[in-house]
């Protein structure tokens, strides 16, 4: 394992040092033509969330104060491999521009600082308010690196955020012998008047709750009977969520690894009640938030101002996330999603939505073409000159049974192809380049059967190395990560036969 991990990196060390030494045109004119310089600069997304420097995993703390997106995550500052456990820090006004700000939590006598999640405690009933603001409180879990003990703890700030302090009687919720016990996820629950903890434990979910976040009363266990258990369950997260007509219920969401829809990493779901002690579903089917491989541990905000379900994962899988191709820094957030409830036609399941701050990244319309088509080519195209792109389309299946969409360079492009008789949508990436592993490298599976309209609405966000896709707004979506060896700049849009299939197209540059 050492050995072959060892010779990944001499090979990318390699790799970088002879594209570093050459200039384009002289890789362009090489047998290999189409290789230009790769390395971070080329994978880094530009309005995905990425650490400066170092390893980062789940997003942490995601809490919403006083005009600021607060994000906290999973981060090891001294390599870009996962290690001793910090939180980072960075804050945005527009969920677009991220400010990294100093760490946050350190590792201390109790441990590593595993992943949970903030508070605003705006009725003080923790008691760690000092000032005029209201104190933010984190919850997270303090893993001990000796015997892997997990401990849940907190810490708290009365400076928006800036400057944090443990609490001195840590930890505050005690481990009987649960192996994995972690990823503490708090909400209010306005109807009983009390603090709702989610914690993952084996897998299964403990709900636990608490007057004042400092004493936690057990409620019950979720999960032994229903869902995935192809892994160990992370990072709940346990919200209300509303349809178009404002109907409300609740939802739970599991991260599992290994076990996810199309191998490793993945995050699984349950539609049900809660009555502030027990969590219900009579869910019958796994349902899954993305059928990417790239996104995983994420949650929601809380406090969000308009009461959204506002989410955020984070794009990598641990089958493969520490050998990422990326070395000053590595791994990224996914783009903030909306979450929405959906009941349709005995159909009960999240649509994920990008949200309106989308429009702040959205550059040039490049492409803007409401007239029917039958086939779309760009070749060798400067709107997907940098890699980075936003693709809406519909197509009209009425009278095909396949189409697909390709894009990439002469000799590698990534592929999604829908098939209305199967049922199925593949992404394929086993022609994308730098393949690293071969879940990495490989072709993504997503069960759709079209609405009786017909109608597909592909949206697609793409920044470098990361795309995410959505289906008919959101009612499936798969988050992937790719590595091209040389920018993608051809795109074709093609169905199964000549009828004019393409309804709608735009393309913005980002
Ligand atoms: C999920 C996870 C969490 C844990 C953290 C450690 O990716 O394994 O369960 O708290 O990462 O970094």
């Amino acid at each position: 394992m050492k050995l072959l991990k060892v010779s990944r990196i001499l090979l990318f060390t390699f790799l970088t040092l002879i594209f570093s030494n050459c200039n384009e045109d002289e890789i362009l004119s090489n047998s290999t033509a189409e290789l230009v310089t790769i390395g971070d600069k080329d994978y880094r997304p530009d309005f995905h969330f990425t650490p400066q420097s170092n390893w980062m995993n789940d997003p942490n703390g995601m809490v919403y104060y006083e005009g600021e997106y607060h994000l906290f995550y999973q981060h090891n500052p001294d390599a870009s491999v996962w290690g001793p456990m910090h939180w980072g820090h960075a804050i945005s006004k527009d969920l677009v521009n991220w400010q990294e700000m100093p760490i946050a939590l350190y590792p201390d006598d109790l441990g590593n600082i595993f992943s949970g999640s903030i508070v605003v405690d705006s009725n003080n009933t923790s008691g760690f308010k000092t000032g005029s603001e209201s104190p933010l409180v984190a919850i997270f879990t303090h893993q001990n690196p000796v015997n892997n003990n997990q401990t849940q703890s907190l810490a708290f700030s009365n400076d928006k955020g800036r400057s944090w302090t443990k609490y001195e009687d840590n930890p505050v919720l005690v481990n009987n012998n649960i192996v994995d016990f972690r990823d503490p996820k708090v909400s209010w629950h306005e109807e009983t008047q009390k603090w709702i903890m989610v914690i993952a434990a084996g897998d299964e979910i403990m709900f636990y709750s608490s007057p004042n976040l400092i004493n936690w009363d057990y409620e019950h266990s979720f999960g032994k009977d229903v869902g995935a258990h192809g892994g160990v369950w992370e990072c709940p997260d346990l919200f209300k969520i509303k349809d178009e007509n404002g109907q409300e219920t609740w939802a739970l969401l599991v991260s599992i690894n290994p076990g996810g829809p199309n191998g490793g990493s993945g995050t699984q779901y349950f539609l049900g009640d809660f009555d502030g002690e027990t969590f219900t579903s009579s869910q019958e089917s796994t349902l899954w938030l993305d059928y990417g491989t790239d996104n995983y541990a994420g949650v929601t905000w809380s406090n969000e101002p308009s009461n959204r379900n506002l989410f955020m994962g984070w794009m990598s899988n641990w089958s493969y996330a520490q050998n990422v191709p990326t070395y000053s820094y590595r791994s990224a957030m996914t783009f903030a999603r909306t979450l929405h409830w959906q009941n349709t036609n005995n159909n009960s399941i999240i649509v994920s939505k990008l949200p309106t701050e989308l429009i702040y990244v959205i550059g040039g319309n490049m492409v803007d073409n409401n007239n029917a088509t039958s086939k779309f080519e760009l070749l060798n195209d400067e709107t997907l000159g940098e890699g980075k792109f936003y693709l809406e389309t519909t197509l009209d299946f009425s009278a095909i049974n396949e189409a697909k969409i390709e894009w990439g360079n002469k000799s590698s492009s990534v592929v999604i192809n829908y098939n209305k008789v199967t049922g199925e949508l593949l992404l394929d990436r086993s022609e994308s380049g730098y393949k690293f592993n071969n879940l990495n490298g490989n072709v993504l599976k997503c069960p759709y059967v079209l609405p009786d309209s017909n109608q597909l609405k592909i949206s697609m966000l793409v920044d470098k190395s990361s795309m995410e896709i959505f289906l008919n707004d959101g009612e499936r979506v798969l988050t992937a990560l790719v590595f091209p060896l040389a920018p993608f700049k051809n795109l074709e849009i093609s169905g199964n036969n000549e009828i004019e299939f393409i309804k709608k197209l735009k393309i913005n540059q980002l």
